[in-house]
C-alpha cells in the first residue's frame, strides 16, 4: 500500500493506473476508521482492480463551535488497517494541500442540502460539496463509495454528481451496525458507557418505525410520535429530529408511501449522531 500526500502525484498515479485499463475505486473518508469505512473499502475492492482510500479531516465542513479540532485522528491505526485489508494507495493530504491560503472557491449545494442537516449546520453541506468535488478531480476514479448511514450527505452528492455531470459513478454502501443496533460511527468514540447505552434509542426507534410500516401504519405523524416517544424514553439529551422524508427529496412525507425514510439525529451529552432507516 503506498502512501501519498501530493494531490499531482494522486492524480498521476491514478491516470496510469486507468491508462493501464484498471479500474479506480475511491472510498473518501475523514480516517478515524471503523468496520463502517472497511466494508466501503471492501465492496471497493470486490467491483475495482484498484482501490484508493482518503483521509482527510475537511475544516470546511465543520462550524465554528463543532468538533474540527478534536474530530478524532488515528492515523496510524488507520493505515494499519487499510494495508491489513488490501488498499492500494491512501491519499492523505495536508490542509494546505487542499485549501491554500487564498482558497475562496466553494461549491453551492443542491436544494436536497436545505433542510435538517443543512439548517442545523449552516455551511456543512458546502463543505462536503467543496471538498468531495476536489477530491474527484484529484482522484479521477471511476466509482466513488460512500456510506448510506450519512443519507443527506449521500443524497447532496448524487445531486452534484448528476448536476454537474461528473464522470464518476456513485456506489452507495449499506449502514454497518454492532451488534446491539447501534450504527458505526467515528463519533462513537466520544461516547461514555452510560451515553452509549442511551445512544441505542436511535436504532431502537428506526425499527419500531419499519415494524408499524410493516403492520400497515401509514400516517407519519403518528409514527414520528413513536419515534420521539421511544427516543425520549432511551434518556437521549436532545432530538433534533426524527423524521420520515421522501427518499431523494428528503421533503417531509405525510404518508410512508416509498421512497420513503425515518431520518434521526439526536444528541448525547455533546455527541450528536444520526441514523436512517428506508421504510418503503
Ligand atoms: O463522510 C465523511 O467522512 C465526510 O463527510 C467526507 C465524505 C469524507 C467528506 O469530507
Amino acid at each position: 500500500m503506498q502512501v501519498i500526500h501530493s494531490p499531482h502525484e494522486i492524480f498521476a498515479r491514478v491516470g496510469f493506473e486507468r491508462k493501464e485499463g484498471q479500474r479506480v475505486g475511491l472510498v473518501p473518508t475523514m480516517g478515524a476508521l471503523h468496520a463502517g469505512h472497511l466494508s466501503l473499502v471492501e465492496r471497493a475492492k470486490s467491483q475495482c482492480d484498484v482501490v484508493v482510500a482518503t483521509i482527510f479531516v475537511n475544516p470546511a465542513q465543520f462550524g465554528p463551535n463543532e468538533d474540527y479540532a478534536k474530530y478524532p485522528r488515528t492515523r496510524e491505526a488507520d493505515l494499519e488497517c487499510l494495508e491489513a485489508i488490501g488498499c492500494d494507495y491512501v491519499f492523505a493530504p495536508e490542509r494546505e494541500q487542499v485549501y491554500g491560503p487564498d482558497h475562496s472557491t466553494f461549491i453551492d449545494p443542491p436544494s436536497v442540502a436545505k433542510r435538517w442537516e443543512g439548517e442545523l449546520r449552516p455551511g456543512h453541506f458546502r463543505g462536503v460539496a467543496t471538498v468531495v468535488l476536489k477530491l474527484f478531480m484529484m482522484v479521477p476514479a471511476d466509482i466513488a463509495y460512500f456510506g448510506r448511514k450519512d443519507y443527506q450527505q449521500v443524497a447532496v452528492i448524487r445531486k452534484m454528481i448528476e448536476d454537474l455531470n461528473l464522470p464518476i459513478r456513485l456506489e452507495v454502501c449499506d449502514t454497518v451496525r454492532e451488534a446491539d443496533g447501534l450504527a458505526m460511527s467515528s463519533r462513537n468514540r466520544y461516547l461514555s458507557t452510560e451515553e452509549r447505552k442511551r445512544a441505542l434509542g436511535l436504532s431502537m426507534a428506526l425499527r419500531r418505525a419499519s415494524e408499524l410500516v410493516g403492520e400497515g401504519v401509514v400516517s407519519s405523524r403518528m409514527i414520528e410520535e413513536e419515534m420521539r416517544r421511544i427516543l425520549i424514553d432511551s434518556g437521549v439529551d436532545r432530538i433534533d429530529y426524527a423524521q420520515i422524508v421522501h427518499g431523494d427529496s428528503l421533503e417531509p412525507l405525510e404518508q410512508t408511501i416509498a421512497p420513503a425514510v425515518a431520518i434521526i439525529a439526536a444528541r448525547l451529552g455533546t455527541t450528536r449522531l444520526l441514523d436512517n432507516w428506508t421504510l418503503a
